[in-house]
């Protein structure tokens, strides 16, 4: 129990969020669809804001603050969601670091009362050129410890070149004035949050001894705590490298040299090419209809867009043969959600990879036929999951999502992640640069499980410059006239994708409001393992006992990911929604 509570992501802060949850369920003895309504309530109605100009919601205040200082100096959503970032780079290190990766997507607000394109920045990590498929197999096993910890670890980092590359095409602003403020936060100091006590205590033993001296505290024996202040002159180095010269200030030069060879000089592969040749890539987001929105989401080499256009389309299927009817948390409409996740998972590790390497037949995973066919594998008497058992792994969080939207209705959505805490736990001597762990979001070995669980085939084999297969879905909801309506997306690995869904079929399905719709209980659900994670103490136990004859396995657990949503209404007005599961704040212009 211990063990899993260790692992479950949950942050000390969420003990009392889980308590408010028990106690009310305790005192409510409550249709599913009350529960739901009213179980999270005292926290996500606290971190609710309204407002009706700019919005940002997001993992940290202060860094959402700044975002939302350059709104009011005249800068526009993609300004505003750039400025965040750097700032969470320094607020949030174990998860925000320039050495992870992301993806990013922009729908400009309509023009002449037409819809705009959305436009995607895939700035996600890639093998570098010596990376090898077999590269972490020792006498034919694949030896997880190396694709998560250490210096072989890391794929090239793509956070620095996205975010500049999203600036220059779609920003207004100079990277000079939105760099400043997270400039001086490293020079002076910024107070550790809890989620990053939490993160430094889960991996200290895993990390190198330049990590612990940049994270650790009382002479670096321990981690910092919570609101304890945390100097980071040489990521203020860093930043202001970027400052003077661009994605060459981090790429190149003093910070490129300093990045490759202490990652090559603890037994990594990023040399000085991978990182000089390090470029973003500009997609085609993947798009689904929902109850008559625009669903516009991420492409691969993320999974998440595919996947969660196809459980949108499952859960179509589902009302229109009347299995919604008894609404939010019946054990028929649960049934019907976990079905499709089984489904989509098992696509998911068939199918997908980074698709500039492996064709991704997109079209026909999203196809309406294909849709119809898998969906007549649904039994309404029973589990009918594609196959049998997984392995059960812990589940380390970080990522994070944030979403802005500016007084005109630009919005953004952006997912940015180092994999696990603290990435791979490696920070290159003399950078402050948290490297991530990407490389283990790609498969291993045919079958063999990841950090979370997934497993994969071919088509998410390693391959230098491949960019391994991920979870995170940003997504803008736009509504027909091209109007952005919600924004939203998380933190959770593979939750990521079913969170986001639920968030969306709460919202539009079931009427709940946005706030509510984060807030709700949820459950996850990947083809393998089998079971169903649902959250703890949720859902009536006459639900879950239904679940259960179906023939569901259930595990109760937390952590089932982090959503940070928006809306903003046609009249104007916006409410942003932080998820209660998480630290996060929403900020109004
Ligand atoms: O790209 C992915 O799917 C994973 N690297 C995301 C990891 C994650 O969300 C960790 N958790 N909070």
């Amino acid at each position: 129990m211990l063990q899993k509570l260790k692992h479950s992501g949950t942050v000390p802060h969420m003990k009392k969020y889980y308590s408010i949850a028990f106690k009310f369920s305790i005192l409510l003895s409550l249709s599913p669809v009350a529960q739901a309504a009213e179980l999270f309530d005292a926290e996500s109605v606290r971190l609710a804001r309204a407002g009706s100009k700019g919005m940002i919601v997001a993992d940290d205040a202060q860094a959402a603050e700044w975002g939302v200082d350059i709104l009011r100096r005249g800068g526009n959503a993609i300004d505003a969601a750039v400025a965040t970032a750097f700032g969470m780079a320094v607020t949030r290190p174990h998860f925000a670091s320039l050495g992870g990766g992301g993806f990013l997507i922009f729908c400009p607000a309509p023009r002449a009362g037409k819809p705009s394109d959305c436009g995607v920045i895939d700035f996600r990590e890639k093998a570098p050129g010596a990376a090898q498929k077999d590269m972490y197999l020792r006498n034919g096993k694949a030896l997880s410890r190396l694709s998560q910890n250490g210096a072989l670890a890391s794929g090239v980092p793509g956070v620095t070149a996205g975010l500049l590359m999203a600036l220059e095409k779609y920003g207004t602003m100079k990277r000079q004035e939105l760099l400043s403020a997270p400039i001086s936060w490293a020079q002076k100091g910024i107070r550790v949050s809890t989620n990053t006590e939490y993160a430094a205590k889960h991996r200290w033993n895993e990390m190198n001894a330049e990590a612990r001296r940049v994270f650790g505290c009382n002479q670096t024996t321990r981690p910092c705590r919570a609101g304890e202040k945390l100097v980071q002159p040489d990521l203020a180095r860093v930043l202001k490298a970027i400052s003077k010269a661009g994605a060459a200030g981090f790429y190149e030069g003093n910070v490129g040299r300093k990045i490759a060879s202490g990652i090559q000089a603890a037994g990594g592969i990023i040399s000085m090419q991978d990182l000089s040749g390090y470029s973003p890539t500009v997609r085609t987001p993947v798009r689904g209809q929902f109850k008559g929105y625009e669903v516009v989401t991420m492409p691969p080499p993320s999974s998440g867009g595919t996947v969660l256009v196809q459980l949108l389309g499952y859960f179509d299927r589902a009302e229109k043969a009347g299995l919604l009817s008894q609404g939010f948390g019946s054990a028929l409409s649960l049934h019907t959600q976990i079905h499709g996740m089984s489904l989509s998972f098992a696509d998911r590790a068939e199918y997908m990879g980074d698709s500039d390497f492996h064709p991704v037949p997109l079209g026909r995973m999203l196809s309406e036929n294909y849709l119809d066919e898998r969906w007549k594998t649904f039994v309404p008497s029973r589990a009918n999951f594609p196959d049998g058992p997984g392995v059960l792994l812990p589940e380390p969080q970080h990522t994070t999502h944030f979403s802005v939207i500016d007084s005109a209705g630009n919005a953004v959505a952006i997912t940015e992640t180092v994999n696990d805490n603290f990435g791979s736990g490696f920070v290159p001597p003399g950078t402050g640069i948290v490297m991530n762990n990407e490389m283990d979001d790609f498969s291993l070995q045919p079958g063999v499980p990841n950090l979370f669980g997934l497993v994969g085939a071919e088509a998410n084999a390693i391959a230098p410059g491949k960019r391994p297969l991920s979870s995170m879905s940003p997504t803008i909801v736009r509504d027909s006239n091209g109007h952005a309506r919600i924004v939203l997306g998380a933190a959770g690995g593979p939750r990521i994708i079913t969170s986001v869904f639920q968030t969306l079929a709460n919202r539009i399905q079931f009427g709940m409001s946005l706030v509510d719709s984060v807030a709700a209980a949820r459950v996850h659900h990947q083809w393998k393992p089998s079971h169903v994670r649902i959250e703890r103490n949720t859902f009536s136990p006459e639900t879950q006992e239904k679940l259960r004859l179906l023939g569901y396995s259930l595990e109760a657990g937390n952590g089932l990911a982090v959503v940070h949503a928006l809306e903003r209404f046609p009249d104007g007005r916006v409410v942003g929604a932080p998820d209660p599961r998480g630290e996060g704040a929403a900020i109004a212009e």
